[in-house]
């Protein structure tokens, strides 16, 4: 048997912060209480001054993301490894089948290439076509396979796009199903006609990615995704929420009653849009992502989000390419693969914007950060506490520990940063994956296929329970 002891910690959970020791067997924590004495042989870690916390859960992330004819740096096993030098302890992943490719065949695929991953992982499924047998196999996957969101793109038109028969069907299946469907709200039609029109002005360069997408063309698709989860009684999350016409859709909507959920992503807390203006090609087209990084104005918006309970989750939406693939939109910004890494620096950014500068509890930051998401997609207690019975997943956080975050220093594959120069006062000192000490003071243990898949159940019978729909509201509660 291994156990480890966590000894003079303050443990934090979403709901409260207590002095506490935390100790762990095989796997999982079996005690949590003053003075625990250490079992013959136990790994014991000083914790002392520091925080013990559950370890983070990343909701959105891509590795080996087959995307833009190319496939991202980081695969299951370096941005998993990653994500445990920065505490974090879980990700939920995507499959994207191409359309027409079934949802099962894709889905034993991404399963194959995850099998490599040191920690813990699951799945979202993307809907990018509709036929009965994607009706069906939504089935099988929720019901045998623990899968329970599905994502839908409304941007990526001519690739993996959903139009909206795609939405209502999938929505409607999903509901059924007891499953969260999710979306990435950008109006792709809109984004492939600016691209258009902004490569027409004579603008080929990654200036012209964040013109091609502003934050009407978001604002528009989370209204309309989220009128389409009203009229269905469907709950919805949306992913990557950039701005202030999205946080906003998403308050609006919540203040009608609704179930609506976001996440945003530690990246769009903290870059502003201006770097996609530098006069280095490489370094400007690093940064290029859908939503792309906003005027700084929409960074305070996604705070207050988060701040008030509008805004649930974050995430990293990791997605790395290196400068030789980011260059095959040279003369053509819409060619530039999208995506950003992140992984490793999204505890240790949103402490340091969020807990450092007091916009954030300790606990409210382990809500944003684990406990939120792994409510959302049904694994908690089991990720996102500290408690007895849960998952040995744990992260040691060094309050007074600095770093000047780099991609010299970076964990994952990718050649890049977009927290280059970035100092963080809070850090982990130790990450604990499933019992085992995996990252000891900057010292980084990842095993290639020490991960595991894990199942997330289907939601009960009241996931989608009858509401007030908006209309029998008074009007006083309806923010317009
Ligand atoms: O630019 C991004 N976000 N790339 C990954 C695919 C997606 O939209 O999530
Ligand atoms: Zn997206
Ligand atoms: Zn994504």
């Amino acid at each position: 048997m291994s156990h480890i002891l966590i000894q003079g910690g303050t443990v934090v959970n979403a709901d409260r912060a207590f002095r506490a020791d935390v100790l762990t067997q095989d796997g999982q924590i079996i005690a949590v209480g003053e003075n625990l004495q250490a079992p013959s042989g136990a790994t014991v870690v000083d914790a002392g001054g520091q925080y013990v916390m559950p370890g983070g859960i990343d909701p959105h992330t891509h590795m080996q993301l087959p995307f833009m004819g190319t496939v991202t740096m980081d695969d299951f096993f370096t941005g998993t490894a990653a994500g445990l030098a920065g505490g974090t302890t879980s990700i939920i992943d995507f499959v994207i089948p191409n359309p027409q490719q079934s949802l099962i065949e894709a889905y034993q695929i991404w399963r194959e290439w995850a099998k490599k991953s040191a920690s813990d992982y699951s799945f979202h499924m993307a809907i990018t076509w509709w036929d009965e047998s994607v009706r069906r196999d939504m089935g099988t996957l929720v019901q045998q396979e623990g899968i329970n969101s599905f994502k839908h793109f409304m941007a990526y038109k001519n690739a993996i796009m959903c139009d909206d028969e795609t939405l209502v069907n999938s929505f409607k299946r999903a509901v059924e199903l007891g499953a969260m469907p999710t979306v990435h709200a950008e109006n792709g039609e809109l984004v492939f006609l600016l691209q258009k029109e902004v490569a027409a002005m004579g603008i080929s360069g990654p200036e012209g990615h964040p013109l091609s997408r502003p934050p009407t063309v978001e604002g528009e698709a989370a209204n309309r995704a989220i009128a389409i989860a009203e009229v269905l009684n469907v709950p919805i999350y949306v992913v990557h929420v950039s701005c202030i016409e999205a946080a906003e859709a998403i308050a609006r909507a919540r203040a009608r009653g609704q179930r609506v959920y976001g996440e945003v992503l530690a990246g769009h807390l903290v870059v502003d849009d201006s770097v996609y203006r530098h006069p280095d090609f490489a370094t400007a087209a690093a940064h290029v992502m859908s939503p792309p990084f906003r005027p700084k104005g929409h960074q305070e918006a996604l705070w207050r989000g988060l701040q008030s309970g509008n805004l649930h989750t974050t995430a990293t939406d990791h997605c790395t390419f290196c400068a030789a693939q980011k260059a095959a939109g040279k003369d053509d910004f819409s060619k530039i693969p999208n995506g950003c890494g992140g992984v490793e620096e999204r505890l240790a950014v949103i402490w340091d914007a969020g807990v450092n500068t007091g916009r954030l509890t300790p606990s409210e930051f382990v809500a944003i950060t684990s406990a939120n998401t792994a409510k959302l997609f049904n694994i908690y207690p089991q990720k996102g506490c500290v408690a007895v019975g849960a998952d040995a997943d744990l992260v040691v956080w060094d309050p007074a520990g600095t770093k000047t975050l780099s991609a010299k220093t970076q964990h994952s594959k990718g050649d890049f940063n977009i927290f280059e120069g970035r100092t963080v006062r809070g850090i982990p000192s130790h990450t604990v994956s499933q019992g085992e000490l995996v990252f000891i003071q900057g010292d980084l243990r990842a095993k290639t296929g020490a991960g595991r898949y894990i199942k997330r159940p289907a939601f009960g019978p009241n996931f989608a329970a009858n509401r007030l729909r908006a209309e029998t509201l008074e009007p006083v509660a309806v923010i317009r």
